[in-house]
Protein backbone atom coordinates (compact mmCIF):
# COMPACT_ATOMS: atom_id res chain seq x y z
CA UNK A 1 0.00 0.00 0.00
CA UNK A 2 2.83 2.25 0.88
CA UNK A 3 4.65 1.12 -1.59
CA UNK A 4 2.09 2.20 -4.53
CA UNK A 5 1.64 5.75 -3.05
CA UNK A 6 5.24 6.41 -3.76
CA UNK A 7 4.69 4.51 -6.84
CA UNK A 8 1.93 7.03 -7.90
CA UNK A 9 3.69 9.96 -6.01
CA UNK A 10 6.44 9.06 -8.38
CA UNK A 11 5.12 8.88 -11.65
CA UNK A 12 3.00 12.29 -10.92
CA UNK A 13 6.09 14.18 -10.10
CA UNK A 14 7.45 12.72 -13.52
CA UNK A 15 4.79 14.03 -14.99
CA UNK A 16 4.73 17.03 -13.59
CA UNK A 17 8.25 17.55 -13.82
CA UNK A 18 7.81 16.71 -17.88
CA UNK A 19 5.71 19.31 -18.45
CA UNK A 20 7.60 21.43 -16.66
CA UNK A 21 10.86 20.57 -19.01
CA UNK A 22 8.36 20.52 -21.82
CA UNK A 23 7.16 24.61 -21.15
CA UNK A 24 10.98 25.44 -20.39
CA UNK A 25 11.87 23.18 -23.75
CA UNK A 26 9.42 25.51 -25.42
CA UNK A 27 11.20 28.87 -24.50
CA UNK A 28 14.28 27.51 -25.74
CA UNK A 29 13.53 26.83 -28.82
CA UNK A 30 12.76 30.61 -29.54
CA UNK A 31 16.03 32.34 -30.62
CA UNK A 32 15.52 35.01 -28.39
CA UNK A 33 14.22 33.55 -25.35
CA UNK A 34 18.01 33.51 -23.43
CA UNK A 35 19.39 36.29 -25.14
CA UNK A 36 19.85 39.71 -23.48
CA UNK A 37 20.59 43.15 -24.29
CA UNK A 38 20.62 46.26 -22.42
CA UNK A 39 21.78 49.79 -21.80
CA UNK A 40 24.16 50.81 -19.08
CA UNK A 41 25.75 54.41 -18.30
CA UNK A 42 29.21 54.12 -17.80
CA UNK A 43 30.92 55.17 -14.43
CA UNK A 44 34.09 56.86 -16.45
CA UNK A 45 33.75 60.72 -16.62
CA UNK A 46 36.53 62.90 -18.26
CA UNK A 47 36.64 66.73 -18.91
CA UNK A 48 34.71 65.93 -22.53
CA UNK A 49 32.02 62.85 -21.42
CA UNK A 50 30.03 62.05 -18.22
CA UNK A 51 27.46 59.07 -18.39
CA UNK A 52 28.13 57.55 -21.54
CA UNK A 53 25.68 54.74 -22.25
CA UNK A 54 26.89 51.42 -23.27
CA UNK A 55 25.66 48.43 -24.89
CA UNK A 56 25.79 44.91 -23.68
CA UNK A 57 24.82 41.76 -24.91
CA UNK A 58 24.31 38.16 -24.86
CA UNK A 59 23.26 36.30 -27.66
CA UNK A 60 23.86 32.47 -28.03
CA UNK A 61 21.87 31.90 -31.23
CA UNK A 62 23.74 34.85 -32.51
CA UNK A 63 23.59 34.66 -36.51
CA UNK A 64 26.11 36.87 -38.24
CA UNK A 65 25.26 39.08 -41.10
CA UNK A 66 21.52 38.74 -40.10
CA UNK A 67 21.41 40.19 -36.89
CA UNK A 68 22.46 44.15 -36.13
CA UNK A 69 21.48 46.23 -32.91
CA UNK A 70 20.01 49.44 -32.97
CA UNK A 71 20.17 52.62 -30.46
CA UNK A 72 17.20 54.92 -30.55
CA UNK A 73 16.22 58.03 -28.32
CA UNK A 74 12.40 56.96 -28.32
CA UNK A 75 10.60 53.66 -28.21
CA UNK A 76 11.58 51.78 -31.70
CA UNK A 77 7.90 50.76 -31.87
CA UNK A 78 7.34 54.27 -32.91
CA UNK A 79 8.75 53.77 -35.87
CA UNK A 80 11.85 56.45 -35.36
CA UNK A 81 15.02 56.21 -36.92
CA UNK A 82 17.89 54.46 -35.12
CA UNK A 83 20.83 57.06 -33.40
CA UNK A 84 23.37 54.10 -34.33
CA UNK A 85 23.22 51.05 -35.91
CA UNK A 86 26.18 48.15 -35.23
CA UNK A 87 26.95 44.60 -36.20
CA UNK A 88 27.30 42.61 -33.19
CA UNK A 89 29.86 40.36 -34.38
CA UNK A 90 30.25 38.06 -31.18
CA UNK A 91 27.73 36.33 -29.44
CA UNK A 92 28.31 38.54 -26.37
CA UNK A 93 30.07 41.69 -25.65
CA UNK A 94 30.05 45.34 -24.35
CA UNK A 95 30.42 49.04 -26.88
CA UNK A 96 30.77 52.24 -25.63
CA UNK A 97 28.52 54.49 -27.79
CA UNK A 98 29.64 57.99 -27.95
CA UNK A 99 26.27 59.38 -26.88
CA UNK A 100 25.87 60.60 -23.36
CA UNK A 101 22.46 60.18 -21.47
CA UNK A 102 20.80 62.99 -19.97
CA UNK A 103 21.12 64.11 -16.75
CA UNK A 104 18.07 63.73 -14.80
CA UNK A 105 17.48 64.76 -11.21
CA UNK A 106 16.21 62.70 -8.62
CA UNK A 107 13.22 64.84 -8.12
CA UNK A 108 12.25 63.93 -11.79
CA UNK A 109 11.90 60.30 -11.42
CA UNK A 110 8.78 58.57 -10.71
CA UNK A 111 7.35 55.95 -8.97
CA UNK A 112 6.03 53.86 -12.07
CA UNK A 113 8.48 51.98 -14.37
CA UNK A 114 10.00 53.96 -16.46
CA UNK A 115 11.98 54.37 -19.74
CA UNK A 116 14.30 56.95 -20.29
CA UNK A 117 14.50 58.07 -23.24
CA UNK A 118 16.94 55.64 -24.70
CA UNK A 119 15.92 52.09 -26.22
CA UNK A 120 18.24 49.29 -27.59
CA UNK A 121 16.91 46.81 -30.00
CA UNK A 122 17.99 43.70 -31.46
CA UNK A 123 17.18 43.08 -35.49
CA UNK A 124 17.15 40.29 -37.25
CA UNK A 125 16.64 40.35 -41.22
CA UNK A 126 15.77 44.09 -39.99
CA UNK A 127 13.01 42.88 -38.02
CA UNK A 128 13.18 44.37 -34.19
CA UNK A 129 13.21 40.91 -32.42
CA UNK A 130 13.42 42.36 -28.84
CA UNK A 131 13.85 45.53 -27.30
CA UNK A 132 15.01 47.22 -24.11
CA UNK A 133 15.56 50.60 -22.27
CA UNK A 134 17.21 52.42 -20.17
CA UNK A 135 14.57 51.81 -17.03
CA UNK A 136 13.98 52.79 -13.63
CA UNK A 137 12.17 49.20 -11.62
CA UNK A 138 10.59 51.28 -8.64
CA UNK A 139 8.10 48.64 -7.81
CA UNK A 140 9.50 45.29 -8.56
CA UNK A 141 9.21 43.79 -5.53
CA UNK A 142 5.74 44.69 -4.68
CA UNK A 143 4.72 43.32 -8.62
CA UNK A 144 6.15 40.20 -7.53
CA UNK A 145 4.39 39.05 -4.81
CA UNK A 146 2.84 36.48 -5.45
CA UNK A 147 6.41 34.81 -6.10
CA UNK A 148 7.98 36.18 -3.63
CA UNK A 149 5.80 36.54 -1.16
CA UNK A 150 6.70 32.83 0.58
CA UNK A 151 10.46 33.48 0.84
CA UNK A 152 12.60 34.77 2.54
CA UNK A 153 15.03 37.75 2.08
CA UNK A 154 18.38 34.79 1.66
CA UNK A 155 16.18 33.38 -1.15
CA UNK A 156 15.80 36.23 -3.32
CA UNK A 157 18.28 37.86 -5.25
CA UNK A 158 18.32 41.40 -4.75
CA UNK A 159 20.32 43.86 -6.19
CA UNK A 160 22.49 46.08 -4.10
CA UNK A 161 25.17 48.87 -3.71
CA UNK A 162 28.44 48.99 -2.04
CA UNK A 163 28.83 51.99 0.31
CA UNK A 164 25.09 53.61 -0.86
CA UNK A 165 25.82 56.78 1.04
CA UNK A 166 29.23 57.86 -0.64
CA UNK A 167 27.62 59.43 -3.70
CA UNK A 168 28.18 62.27 -5.66
CA UNK A 169 26.20 64.24 -8.55
CA UNK A 170 27.66 65.50 -11.37
CA UNK A 171 25.57 66.71 -14.00
CA UNK A 172 28.47 68.11 -15.93
CA UNK A 173 31.51 66.23 -17.15
CA UNK A 174 34.42 66.76 -14.82
CA UNK A 175 38.02 65.81 -13.37
CA UNK A 176 38.41 64.11 -9.84
CA UNK A 177 40.71 64.66 -7.57
CA UNK A 178 42.54 61.56 -6.17
CA UNK A 179 40.60 61.66 -3.00
CA UNK A 180 37.36 61.74 -5.03
CA UNK A 181 39.05 59.00 -7.15
CA UNK A 182 38.60 56.54 -4.17
CA UNK A 183 36.48 57.75 -2.08
CA UNK A 184 33.41 57.53 -4.23
CA UNK A 185 31.62 54.89 -4.89
CA UNK A 186 28.08 56.02 -6.47
CA UNK A 187 26.71 58.43 -9.30
CA UNK A 188 23.31 58.62 -8.40
CA UNK A 189 21.63 59.17 -4.79
CA UNK A 190 20.12 56.76 -2.52
CA UNK A 191 16.44 57.73 -3.53
CA UNK A 192 17.49 57.20 -7.02
CA UNK A 193 19.35 53.88 -6.27
CA UNK A 194 16.02 52.72 -4.91
CA UNK A 195 14.12 54.02 -7.85
CA UNK A 196 16.05 52.24 -10.08
CA UNK A 197 15.50 48.82 -7.99
CA UNK A 198 18.07 48.49 -5.67
CA UNK A 199 16.90 47.14 -2.35
CA UNK A 200 19.77 46.66 -0.22
CA UNK A 201 21.49 49.44 1.04
CA UNK A 202 25.43 49.50 3.04
CA UNK A 203 25.87 52.27 5.24
CA UNK A 204 28.62 53.27 6.81
CA UNK A 205 28.03 56.01 9.95
CA UNK A 206 30.38 58.24 11.53
CA UNK A 207 29.83 60.09 14.85
CA UNK A 208 30.66 63.27 14.71
CA UNK A 209 29.29 64.60 18.33
CA UNK A 210 31.09 68.35 17.76
CA UNK A 211 29.06 69.22 14.56
CA UNK A 212 25.86 69.97 14.69
CA UNK A 213 23.95 66.82 12.73
CA UNK A 214 26.33 64.52 14.63
CA UNK A 215 25.10 61.63 12.89
CA UNK A 216 27.19 60.92 9.25
CA UNK A 217 27.25 58.67 6.30
CA UNK A 218 30.87 57.97 5.92
CA UNK A 219 33.37 55.93 3.40
CA UNK A 220 35.66 54.99 5.85
CA UNK A 221 37.56 57.86 7.97
CA UNK A 222 36.24 60.24 5.16
CA UNK A 223 33.12 62.18 6.07
CA UNK A 224 30.34 62.84 3.57
CA UNK A 225 26.72 63.15 4.16
CA UNK A 226 24.39 64.13 6.84
CA UNK A 227 22.75 60.61 7.86
CA UNK A 228 19.48 62.79 8.43
CA UNK A 229 19.50 63.34 4.50
CA UNK A 230 19.94 59.54 3.62
CA UNK A 231 16.92 58.71 6.52
CA UNK A 232 14.71 61.22 4.44
CA UNK A 233 15.14 59.70 1.12
CA UNK A 234 14.61 56.48 1.85
CA UNK A 235 11.23 57.36 4.06
CA UNK A 236 10.44 59.10 0.72
CA UNK A 237 10.71 55.47 -1.02
CA UNK A 238 8.86 53.67 1.32
CA UNK A 239 6.31 55.94 1.40
CA UNK A 240 5.25 56.26 -2.61
CA UNK A 241 6.17 52.20 -2.78
CA UNK A 242 5.20 48.85 -1.21
CA UNK A 243 8.50 47.84 -1.72
CA UNK A 244 10.60 46.33 1.42
CA UNK A 245 14.19 47.80 1.72
CA UNK A 246 17.02 46.40 3.91
CA UNK A 247 19.21 49.88 5.54
CA UNK A 248 21.83 47.74 6.91
CA UNK A 249 24.73 49.53 8.77
CA UNK A 250 27.79 48.33 8.47
CA UNK A 251 30.48 49.17 10.08
CA UNK A 252 31.42 52.53 12.81
CA UNK A 253 34.47 53.94 10.87
CA UNK A 254 34.59 57.03 13.34
CA UNK A 255 33.68 58.16 16.65
CA UNK A 256 31.45 55.07 18.01
CA UNK A 257 35.19 53.51 19.89
CA UNK A 258 32.38 50.44 20.80
CA UNK A 259 31.18 52.72 23.32
CA UNK A 260 27.79 51.53 24.43
CA UNK A 261 26.55 54.79 25.33
CA UNK A 262 26.99 56.25 22.22
CA UNK A 263 25.56 53.15 20.54
CA UNK A 264 22.56 53.93 22.91
CA UNK A 265 21.93 57.06 21.60
CA UNK A 266 22.98 56.12 17.41
CA UNK A 267 19.94 53.48 17.90
CA UNK A 268 17.58 55.70 19.88
CA UNK A 269 17.92 58.35 16.83
CA UNK A 270 17.84 55.77 14.04
CA UNK A 271 14.57 54.35 15.99
CA UNK A 272 13.17 57.68 15.90
CA UNK A 273 13.66 58.43 12.90
CA UNK A 274 12.35 55.28 10.88
CA UNK A 275 9.47 55.36 13.61
CA UNK A 276 7.06 54.24 11.53
CA UNK A 277 9.34 52.46 9.03
CA UNK A 278 11.16 49.53 10.91
CA UNK A 279 9.92 46.27 11.14
CA UNK A 280 10.74 44.96 14.83
CA UNK A 281 13.05 41.60 14.92
CA UNK A 282 10.07 39.12 15.55
CA UNK A 283 10.99 36.16 13.78
CA UNK A 284 13.93 37.57 11.87
CA UNK A 285 15.79 37.02 8.86
CA UNK A 286 13.18 33.57 9.04
CA UNK A 287 10.09 35.73 8.39
CA UNK A 288 8.56 35.67 4.70
CA UNK A 289 7.86 38.61 2.21
CA UNK A 290 4.50 38.20 3.11
CA UNK A 291 4.51 38.61 6.85
CA UNK A 292 6.63 41.51 5.72
CA UNK A 293 4.25 43.28 3.73
CA UNK A 294 1.39 41.69 6.04
CA UNK A 295 2.75 44.31 8.95
CA UNK A 296 3.06 47.15 6.71
CA UNK A 297 6.49 47.90 8.52
CA UNK A 298 8.98 47.41 4.63
CA UNK A 299 12.13 49.01 6.75
CA UNK A 300 14.60 46.22 7.96
CA UNK A 301 17.17 47.86 9.83
CA UNK A 302 21.09 45.31 9.61
CA UNK A 303 22.92 46.38 13.12
CA UNK A 304 26.94 45.31 12.59
CA UNK A 305 27.67 45.16 16.35
CA UNK A 306 26.29 41.49 17.70
CA UNK A 307 26.96 43.12 21.55
CA UNK A 308 24.48 46.12 20.82
CA UNK A 309 21.82 45.02 18.42
CA UNK A 310 20.61 41.84 21.34
CA UNK A 311 19.38 44.56 23.51
CA UNK A 312 17.32 46.25 20.83
CA UNK A 313 14.21 44.52 18.92
CA UNK A 314 14.52 47.15 16.16
CA UNK A 315 17.26 45.69 14.98
CA UNK A 316 18.54 43.02 13.03
CA UNK A 317 21.61 40.84 12.91
CA UNK A 318 23.60 42.23 9.49
CA UNK A 319 23.99 40.79 6.31
CA UNK A 320 26.89 38.97 6.19
CA UNK A 321 29.74 40.39 3.57
CA UNK A 322 31.06 38.62 1.83
CA UNK A 323 34.59 40.49 0.71
CA UNK A 324 37.54 38.78 -1.95
CA UNK A 325 39.91 41.75 -0.81
CA UNK A 326 41.28 40.95 -4.70
CA UNK A 327 42.82 43.70 -7.29
CA UNK A 328 42.32 41.82 -10.29
CA UNK A 329 39.36 39.94 -12.27
CA UNK A 330 40.22 36.69 -12.40
CA UNK A 331 40.46 36.47 -8.76
CA UNK A 332 37.44 38.39 -8.01
CA UNK A 333 36.09 35.63 -10.16
CA UNK A 334 37.61 32.64 -8.62
CA UNK A 335 36.58 34.21 -5.00
CA UNK A 336 33.18 34.92 -5.91
CA UNK A 337 32.66 31.45 -7.80
CA UNK A 338 34.00 29.89 -4.35
CA UNK A 339 30.84 31.84 -2.33
CA UNK A 340 28.31 30.99 -4.77
CA UNK A 341 28.94 27.18 -5.16
CA UNK A 342 29.15 26.50 -2.03
CA UNK A 343 26.52 24.82 -0.37
CA UNK A 344 26.84 25.74 3.17
CA UNK A 345 24.93 29.21 2.38
CA UNK A 346 21.96 26.79 2.23
CA UNK A 347 21.87 26.31 5.87
CA UNK A 348 21.64 30.16 6.36
CA UNK A 349 19.71 32.48 7.48
CA UNK A 350 21.13 35.14 7.35
CA UNK A 351 21.40 36.48 4.16
CA UNK A 352 24.72 37.48 2.31
CA UNK A 353 26.16 40.37 0.00
CA UNK A 354 28.34 39.19 -2.91
CA UNK A 355 30.61 42.49 -2.63
CA UNK A 356 31.67 42.47 -6.31
CA UNK A 357 34.06 45.13 -6.40
CA UNK A 358 38.07 45.03 -6.77
CA UNK A 359 39.91 46.28 -3.32
CA UNK A 360 42.89 48.95 -3.93
CA UNK A 361 45.51 48.45 -1.51
CA UNK A 362 47.18 51.78 0.07
CA UNK A 363 49.83 52.04 -2.32
CA UNK A 364 47.14 51.54 -5.22
CA UNK A 365 45.41 54.95 -3.90
CA UNK A 366 48.80 56.65 -3.33
CA UNK A 367 50.30 55.58 -6.99
CA UNK A 368 46.80 55.84 -8.24
CA UNK A 369 47.66 52.26 -9.88
CA UNK A 370 44.37 51.17 -10.52
CA UNK A 371 43.01 54.26 -12.07
CA UNK A 372 40.50 55.04 -9.58
CA UNK A 373 37.00 53.41 -8.23
CA UNK A 374 35.42 54.66 -11.45
CA UNK A 375 37.91 52.76 -13.61
CA UNK A 376 37.66 49.33 -11.34
CA UNK A 377 33.73 49.33 -11.48
CA UNK A 378 34.11 49.94 -14.80
CA UNK A 379 36.45 47.34 -15.34
CA UNK A 380 34.60 44.47 -13.71
CA UNK A 381 30.86 45.79 -13.99
CA UNK A 382 30.17 43.64 -17.42
CA UNK A 383 31.74 41.21 -16.01
CA UNK A 384 29.93 40.70 -12.72
CA UNK A 385 26.64 41.08 -14.45
CA UNK A 386 27.77 38.51 -17.32
CA UNK A 387 29.00 35.78 -14.22
CA UNK A 388 25.22 36.67 -12.59
CA UNK A 389 23.20 35.83 -15.57
CA UNK A 390 24.64 33.15 -16.83
CA UNK A 391 26.86 31.36 -13.62
CA UNK A 392 25.25 32.00 -10.53
CA UNK A 393 21.76 33.11 -11.53
CA UNK A 394 20.20 29.92 -9.25
CA UNK A 395 22.29 31.03 -6.19
CA UNK A 396 22.62 34.57 -5.96
CA UNK A 397 21.27 36.75 -2.77
CA UNK A 398 22.47 40.10 -2.25
CA UNK A 399 24.97 41.28 -4.79
CA UNK A 400 26.20 45.10 -4.15
CA UNK A 401 28.05 47.01 -6.78
CA UNK A 402 29.93 50.25 -7.18
CA UNK A 403 28.35 52.29 -9.55
CA UNK A 404 25.44 50.39 -10.21
CA UNK A 405 23.69 51.85 -13.52
CA UNK A 406 27.52 51.14 -14.90
CA UNK A 407 25.58 47.10 -14.21
CA UNK A 408 23.08 44.90 -15.62
CA UNK A 409 22.74 43.42 -12.26
CA UNK A 410 19.03 45.12 -11.40
CA UNK A 411 17.63 43.80 -14.42
CA UNK A 412 19.34 40.45 -14.20
CA UNK A 413 18.34 39.90 -10.78
CA UNK A 414 14.61 40.92 -11.58
CA UNK A 415 14.59 38.36 -14.69
CA UNK A 416 16.11 35.68 -12.35
CA UNK A 417 13.88 36.45 -9.53
CA UNK A 418 10.88 35.25 -11.94
CA UNK A 419 12.75 32.00 -13.43
CA UNK A 420 13.74 30.76 -10.61
CA UNK A 421 10.23 30.64 -9.27
CA UNK A 422 9.36 29.04 -12.51
CA UNK A 423 11.21 26.51 -12.59
CA UNK A 424 12.73 27.32 -15.97
C1 LIG B 1 9.69 33.18 -24.84
O1 LIG B 1 9.54 33.66 -23.52
C2 LIG B 1 8.43 34.50 -23.33
C3 LIG B 1 8.50 35.09 -21.94
O2 LIG B 1 9.05 34.18 -21.02
C4 LIG B 1 7.16 33.72 -23.58
O3 LIG B 1 6.02 34.55 -23.41
C5 LIG B 1 7.19 33.18 -25.00
O4 LIG B 1 6.05 32.36 -25.21
C6 LIG B 1 8.45 32.38 -25.23
N1 LIG B 1 8.51 32.01 -26.63
C7 LIG B 1 8.43 30.77 -27.02
C8 LIG B 1 8.48 30.53 -28.50
O5 LIG B 1 8.31 29.85 -26.25
C1 LIG C 1 12.98 68.02 -14.65
O1 LIG C 1 11.79 68.65 -14.19
C2 LIG C 1 11.78 70.06 -14.36
C3 LIG C 1 10.53 70.62 -13.68
O2 LIG C 1 9.40 69.88 -14.04
C4 LIG C 1 11.84 70.36 -15.87
O3 LIG C 1 11.86 71.76 -16.07
C5 LIG C 1 13.11 69.74 -16.45
O4 LIG C 1 13.13 69.92 -17.85
C6 LIG C 1 13.18 68.24 -16.13
N1 LIG C 1 14.48 67.75 -16.56
C7 LIG C 1 14.62 66.60 -17.24
C8 LIG C 1 16.00 66.24 -17.67
O5 LIG C 1 13.69 65.87 -17.50
C1 LIG D 1 31.29 56.84 26.14
O1 LIG D 1 30.69 57.95 25.57
C2 LIG D 1 30.06 58.84 26.51
C3 LIG D 1 29.27 59.87 25.73
O2 LIG D 1 30.05 60.48 24.75
C4 LIG D 1 31.13 59.42 27.42
O3 LIG D 1 30.54 60.30 28.36
C5 LIG D 1 31.85 58.29 28.10
O4 LIG D 1 32.93 58.79 28.87
C6 LIG D 1 32.38 57.27 27.11
N1 LIG D 1 32.86 56.10 27.80
C7 LIG D 1 34.07 55.60 27.61
C8 LIG D 1 34.43 54.37 28.37
O5 LIG D 1 34.87 56.10 26.83
C1 LIG E 1 35.48 39.79 -18.77
O1 LIG E 1 34.79 40.22 -19.93
C2 LIG E 1 35.62 40.30 -21.08
C3 LIG E 1 34.81 40.93 -22.21
O2 LIG E 1 33.57 40.31 -22.37
C4 LIG E 1 36.11 38.88 -21.43
O3 LIG E 1 36.94 38.91 -22.56
C5 LIG E 1 36.87 38.32 -20.23
O4 LIG E 1 37.24 36.99 -20.47
C6 LIG E 1 36.03 38.40 -18.95
N1 LIG E 1 36.86 38.02 -17.82
C7 LIG E 1 36.52 37.04 -16.96
C8 LIG E 1 37.48 36.75 -15.86
O5 LIG E 1 35.45 36.44 -17.03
Amino acid sequence: MERRIVEISLLFMMILRVRTMDMCKRNNDDDFNDSHIGLIISPMMSESIIREIEIYWNHRKYQPGRDKIAVYGNDPTSGVDPILVLDPRLSSGIKSTGIQAEFIPTANLTYHRQCLKYHVAWLRDGILRKINCLETRPNWMAERKSNLGPLQMNKIFLPGTHDSASYAIHKLANREDILEKYVITQDIDVLAQLIYGVRYLDIRVGHYPSTTEIWWANHGIIQLIPLQTIIEQVKTFLDNTDEIVIFDVQEFPVGFQKNLTIHQQFVKYLEKQFADYYLPYGTGWHTTLNTIWSTKKRLIIGYDENDVLRFYDSLWPCVIHQWGNVRTIEDLYRYLNRVETNSIWDYKITPRSAMAELTPNTWDVILNRLGGLRQMAERVNTNVTSWYATKWQRTANIVAVDFVRGSGIIETAIEWNDRRNSNC
